[in-house]
């Protein structure tokens, strides 16, 4: 079996985590959307994840929505005490599946309430308010309203701790005077490196940076950079690019989503693979040959 503890460890709020995890998204149906096309495999994916030893489960009640909570509820409920259930509210779907924001307090509260429920849980680990300014990636706006409802809810003892998502620098600048902030998940990969800066800042500060579509998305990142780094060391070009995420930084904790058992394991494996610097120093150019 794959020892994911290889890829090290990293303390969220006050529960240590591997810094291997695993990203819900893909379980629930095509676009995020609906039930899964196969709800066995779903199950599989998230059961192997654990006894595989991940601990850190990144979700939102808006995959399905409601969906991708109630199977991982099936899943794994009762949950180990090491497990971390990290979810995200900000959004909502509507009955076209298209993404709209939901900042109001009321929005923010059911959302809150549906991932508990949802989840089975009485308290969620860590909930991060995705920022929704446009639709392309973080934008300037100020998330002190919405931030303060979810700080909120955090002293009634419904939520452990906060993150956001989907934010610039001063977002979380603004964040940090209202609450204690844990984590930061922004879209960052080998090719999409708008956050570096970023990353090296939160480090100094203790807070975990989790950075989305970790393997590209939607379009799984392509590089004849890759593949040959991939084929050089006898992996595959998604191991390499989890491998470089983990060796970019000690506060960087992975959530490749995958909707695959053979490819969940794959991705677990990055956890062993050490990126020699020199193939570090041709990966690092692939952002500007891109
Ligand atoms: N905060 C936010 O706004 C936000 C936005 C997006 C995502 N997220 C979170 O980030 C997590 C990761 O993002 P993501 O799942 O969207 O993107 P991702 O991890 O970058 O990539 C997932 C895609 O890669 C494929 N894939 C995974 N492992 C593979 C492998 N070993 N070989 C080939 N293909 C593979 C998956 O297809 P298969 O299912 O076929 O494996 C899926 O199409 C999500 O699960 C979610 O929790 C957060």
């Amino acid at each position: 079996m794959v020892n994911i503890q290889q890829a090290g460890t990293f303390k969220l709020g006050n529960k240590t985590i591997n810094r291997m995890g695993y990203g819900a998204m893909q379980l629930a149906g095509s676009g995020v959307f609906g039930p899964p096309k196969d709800k066995k495999e779903a199950i599989a994916v998230l059961q192997a994840a654990i006894e595989s030893g991940v601990n850190h489960i990144d979700t939102s009640d808006f995959y399905g929505p409601h969906i991708t909570n109630q199977i991982i509820r099936e899943a794994l409920h009762p949950y180990s005490k090491e497990l971390a259930l990290v979810t995200k509210v900000g959004a909502r779907r509507n009955e076209k599946g298209e993404w709209l924001p939901a900042f109001s307090k009321p929005e923010l509260i059911q959302a809150v309430h549906d991932n508990l429920t949802n989840l089975g849980i009485e308290q969620i680990e860590v909930v991060n308010l995705r920022a929704m300014f446009d639709a392309h990636g973080p934008a300037e706006g100020s998330i002190a309203e919405p931030l303060s409802v979810l700080a909120e809810l955090q002293k009634e003892g419904l939520i452990h701790h906060l993150g956001v998502s989907n934010v610039t620098a001063n977002q979380i600048e603004e964040a940090r005077s209202i609450a204690p902030i844990v984590c930061v998940q922004n879209q960052y990969n080998l090719v999409h490196r708008r956050d570096d800066a970023l990353i090296d800042l939160l480090a100094k500060e203790g807070i975990a940076y989790i950075p989305f579509f970790p393997l590209g998305g939607f379009t799984p990142l392509q590089s004849s950079i890759l593949e040959e780094v991939a084929v050089s060391l006898n992996a595959t070009v998604m191991q390499v690019a989890l491998a470089w995420l983990l060796q970019r930084s000690a506060n960087i904790l992975l959530i490749p989503g995958t909707s695959s058992t053979n490819h969940l394991q794959q991705n677990l494996a990055a956890a062993e693979l050490i990126l020699p610097s020199e193939a570090i120093a041709k990966l690092n150019k692939i952002a500007v040959n891109i």
